[in-house]
């Protein structure tokens, strides 16, 4: 293999790993995906009947604190200043999103002033404040109050985890934001915005380099692939950001994690919804939100009189779902610990990304994180 770097995983992070080894590090680097798309789970493309941008794992929003992540991405891409916003529904009414000024008053029919919503929500969430708060009901009614909680929290947290918030534990959430203001922007990032050509060229533009190969509908971990574990480690550096426990052929058990499924549709109407993301608070209606894509690019000109919609329902994934959020139960820890054991013995295999590490990362996370990958690449090729 004429190559001085296999990078396992076309993801964001994978794709910054490349970049950067191949660009800054004068490495030859192969990227093997085993999907036929790079981008992980950042991907997206044109819908091919309306010409509208979708995200195929999940709306994705760029958004980010971290100036060094900020400058890398915009070596590559523009971004719109598209700003994200998401609303809840609770049987007939909309509320905004994160609870506000604006959802306080809205759903207690007042005219509330910041002192005096404070107050309210303090004096509603004083039940439990020096009681017992193990479970994920009890510690939420401790932060905002049991009238805010029933309405929109309960239902769709329980359709989220597929289990009573009573029965699942405190740790789940560690705040629920409450704003006394009528700011209801979503992200309160330094730098927010979609990149204004779509996700993939921004990767494609990553990769736009004669010392990066990338070979698609290649698993890395099946032994029929042209690149495998096998004919690799031990041969080659290797960066892995595919899942830890496939790594190790699920030798000491299997990390949970949830998944999602999308209900795709085209609707006859130029706007479905009037905003990209509406949560549905009912546990009675079975899917968590619609996003709306059109939405996420007003700047474009789509079709007038269609719009493409996907229903997004959340359960337990199995062995052959994607993995999309980390579970992270009791035995999930005591697992991951013996995982990044045997990690650390694997000699030449670096492990990265969010299914690398079993952690949720946003993608400015996973790019922070890629940079560090290299940064330890670099160090090691200079002793
Ligand atoms: P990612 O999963 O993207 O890439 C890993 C790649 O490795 C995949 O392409 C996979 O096919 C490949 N692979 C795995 N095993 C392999 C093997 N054996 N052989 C070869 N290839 C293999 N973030 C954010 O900032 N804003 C947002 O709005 C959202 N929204 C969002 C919605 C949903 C539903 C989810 C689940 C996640 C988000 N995210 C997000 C997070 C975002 O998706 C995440 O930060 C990136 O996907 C992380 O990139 P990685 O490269 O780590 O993983």
């Amino acid at each position: 293999m004429n190559v001085d770097l296999v990078v396992v995983g076309a993801g964001l992070c994978g794709l910054t790993v490349a970049e950067r080894c191949a660009n800054r590090l004068g490495m030859r680097v192969l990227v093997v995906e085993a999907r036929r798309h790079i981008g992980g789970n950042a991907y997206s493309e044109l819908e091919p009947e309306t010409g509208i941008e979708v995200h195929r794992y999940g709306a994705h929003l760029f958004h980010t604190s971290n100036e060094s992540v900020w400058a890398y991405a915009n070596r590559f891409t523009r971004f719109t200043d598209y700003v994200h916003r998401v609303y809840i529904r609770r049987g007939d009414e909309i509320f905004p999103l994160p609870i506000n000024l604006a959802t306080i008053n809205q759903f207690t029919r007042s005219a509330m002033s910041p002192s005096e919503a404070a107050a309210w929500v303090r004096d509603r969430a004083a039940q439990y404040r020096d009681g017992d708060v193990g479970n994920l009901e009890r510690k939420a009614i401790s932060l905002i109050g049991r009238d805010l909680y029933e309405a929109f929290v309960r239902g769709y947290t329980a359709k989220q985890w597929e289990a009573d918030p009573m029965d699942l534990p405190a740790a789940v959430i560690t705040r629920l934001p409450v704003r006394y203001t009528y700011d209801n922007r979503y992200f309160s990032d330094t730098h927010e915005g979609l990149p204004v050509d779509g996700y993939t060229r921004w990767f494609e533009r990553m990769i736009d380099s004669d010392r990066v190969e990338i070979l698609l509908g290649n698993d890395f971990l099946d032994r029929q692939s042209a690149v495998n574990k096998h004919n690799t480690v031990g041969r080659v550096e290797v960066v892995y950001t595919g899942p830890l426990d496939r790594y190790f052929d699920r030798a000491v058990g299997g990390l949970t994690w949830r998944t999602l499924d999308f209900a795709w549709e085209i609707v006859p109407t130029g706007d479905y919804q009037g905003t990209a993301v509406i949560n549905y608070a009912d546990r009675s209606v079975p899917f968590l939100r619609t996003i709306e894509f059109r939405h996420f690019h007003p700047e474009r000109d789509y079709p007038r009189d269609r719009s493409v919609i996907a229903r997004e329902y959340s359960r337990l994934a199995r062995p052959e779902d994607e993995p999309y959020y980390p579970v992270n139960s009791t035995m999930d820890r005591r697992i991951l610990r013996r995982y990044r054991d045997l990690a650390r013995q694997e000699t030449g295999v670096h492990f990265g990304g969010r299914l690398g590490t079993y952690r949720y990362l946003d993608m400015h996370m996973a790019i922070a994180s890629a940079l560090r990958v290299v940064d330890r690449l670099a160090a090691r090729r200079t002793v």
